[in-house]
C-alpha cells in the first residue's frame, strides 16, 4: 500500500502492513515454511517467469528465497517509512553488496565511514577491477554509472555530509549516488529528498533497535532497479530470516518514538560533554576540570561546523544517537568503559541499551584514542551522571 507523504513516520510504522492482515492476529505471526501450496484453481497458477511482476506480490508466495511472509511484510512497511521500494537482505553489507552487483561500477568514490563496507568494494575489486577513488575526489574522475557511496551521518563520528551536494556531483558526471543512512534512519533524514539514487540501511541497528537482529535494507525509486534487486536477490540468496524479519517488524513498530528520545539524549549529551569541555577555566575539583583533564574531542553532528544551512534541512527533526569522543591519552580510552554501568562495553549501535567501544576492538583502522558511543533509552540524567562519575574516575578526583 502506497501510503500519502503526509501521514506521520509511527502511523506508517503501525499501518502501512495493514493490507497484509489476512489473518484476524493483531500481532502478526510468524511463518516459518519455506515452501508454499500452489492454488488449486488452474487458472490462478502464476509461472515462475512473471513471479517479480505479478500483481499478486506480496501476498502469493512460492519458495522463501524468493519471498515470504514475514520479511515482505517488514519490506511493506519500510517501502513506506523510506519513502522507496524497499528490499531487505540478512545483513547490511549484504544489501551493499547486492546494490553493487546492481550497479556494478568501474568505480567507487567514497570516504572513510564503516569499514566493513569497505571489505565489500575490496571482493568487488577482486572480482571486476573496481576502483576506489577518494570521496572529495575531482569529480572529472567519475564517468557515467560510477557510484559515490555517502555515509551519512557516518560511522563512528556520527558527524554529516552534504547529500545534495554529492547528489549534484554525482549526476554531473552520470554517476548515481548510494546513501548509507544508517546512522538516521526515517524520521531523522530522507535522503531520497536530497537526490539520493539507492538508499541502504543497516536494519542491525535501529531498525531492528533491540540488538538482536541483523539485516540490510536497499530503498529506489526506480522500478526497474527494485524489479532488478528482488531477482538478483534470488539469486544471491541472502534473504532476511523469518525469525529476524519477524522481529523487525515487531521493532519497526516503535522506530520513530525509539529514535526521536535516542536523538534527544544524545543532543543533550553532546551538548553537556561540549560545553563542559569548552568551559574556560574551570573550577579545580569540578566536573568540567575531570573532562577537560581526560578528554581531547567530541564528534557529533550536533557541534560540526558547516557552512550554510544544509544540516539543519538534512536533518530537520534531530541528529543521529550516535557520536563519539577521544581521549588524550590511549589508555584512558581503553579504561573508560570499564569505569560505567550503563554504557556496556560492545560493537554495534541502534538498540535500546546505550553501548560504547573502545573502537580499536574491531576497527582496526580507527584512532586508538576513540570511542564511540550509542545513546539508548535511558533517561539522559543517569546516563550523564554515569559519565561525570567515570570521568572524574579517570582523572584522579
Ligand atoms: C554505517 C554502517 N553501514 C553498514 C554496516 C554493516 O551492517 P551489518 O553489520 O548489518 O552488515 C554497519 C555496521 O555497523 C554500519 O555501521
Amino acid at each position: 500500500m502506497t501510503m500519502s507523504h503526509n501521514i506521520g513516520t509511527s502511523t506508517r510504522s503501525l499501518h502501512a502492513d495493514d493490507v497484509l492482515n489476512i489473518v484476524s492476529d493483531v500481532a502478526p505471526p510468524m511463518h516459518l515454511s519455506t515452501t508454499f501450496r500452489y492454488s488449486d484453481d488452474p487458472s490462478a497458477l502464476v509461472p515462475a517467469a512473471n513471479l517479480i511482476s505479478s500483481d499478486n506480490y506480496p501476498t502469493t508466495h512460492i519458495y522463501s528465497r524468493a519471498s515470504c511472509p514475514n520479511p515482505t511484510r517488514f519490506e511493506t512497511i519500510l517501502t513506506s517509512l523510506l519513502n522507496g521500494k524497499a528490499i531487505s537482505y540478512s545483513s547490511g553489507l549484504s544489501a551493499l553488496h547486492a546494490a553493487l552487483t546492481l550497479l556494478n561500477p568501474r568505480r567507487i568514490s567514497v570516504g572513510e565511514g564503516y569499514h566493513g563496507c569497505h571489505g565489500v568494494i575490496a571482493l568487488f575489486t577482486r572480482l571486476t577491477g573496481l576502483q576506489k577513488l577518494d570521496l572529495n575526489c575531482d569529480p572529472s574522475l567519475l564517468e557515467k554509472r560510477d557510484v559515490i557511496l555517502l555515509e551519512t551521518p557516518v560511522n563512528p563520528k556520527g558527524t554529516a555530509f552534504d547529500i545534495a551536494a554529492y547528489a549534484e556531483k554525482a549526476h554531473s558526471r552520470g554517476a548515481f549516488l548510494i546513501v548509507d543512512g544508517t546512522f538516521a534512519p526515517p524520521g531523522l533524514q530522507d535522503p531520497f529528498l536530497f537526490g539520493a539514487d539507492l538508499v541502504m540501511h543497516s536494519g542491525s541497528k535501529y531498525f531492528g533497535g533491540h540488538s538482536d537482529v541483523l539485516c540490510g535494507v536497499l530503498a529506489t525509486q526506480r522500478d526497474d532497479w527494485a524489479t532488478q534487486l528482488l531477482q538478483d536477490r534470488l539469486f544471491l540468496g541472502s534473504v532476511m530470516g523469518n525469525m529476524e524479519s519477524w522481529l523487525g517488524v515487531r521493532s519497526l513498530r516503535t522506530l520513530e518514538v525509539r529514535v526521536q528520545r535516542q536523538s534527544e539524549n544524545t543532543a543533550r549529551l553532546v551538548s553537556w560533554l561540549h560545553s563542559a569541555l569548552h568551559a574556560p577555566t574551570p573550577a579545580p575539583g569540578s566536573d568540567e576540570s575531570a573532562i577537560q583533564a581526560v578528554l581531547e574531542e567530541v564528534f557529533h553532528a550536533s557541534v560540526q561546523e558547516t557552512e550554510g544551512d544544509w544540516l539543519s534541512r538534512q536533518m530537520p527533526n534531530g541528529f543521529g544517537p550516535v557520536f563519539s569522543i577521544t581521549m588524550k591519552e590511549e589508555a584512558k580510552a581503553r579504561e573508560l568503559p570499564s569505569r560505567l554501568h550503563y554504557f556496556q562495553h560492545a560493537t554495534s549501535l541502534g538498540g535500546v541499551e546505550s553501548l560504547i567501544e573502545w573502537r580499536t576492538m574491531s576497527d582496526a583502522t580507527v584512532d586508538r584514542r576513540l570511542l564511540r558511543v550509542s545513546v539508548g533509552l535511558e533517561n539522559w540524567e543517569d546516563l550523564k551522571a554515569d559519565l561525570v562519575k567515570a570521568f572524574r574516575g579517570l582523572a584522579g578526583l
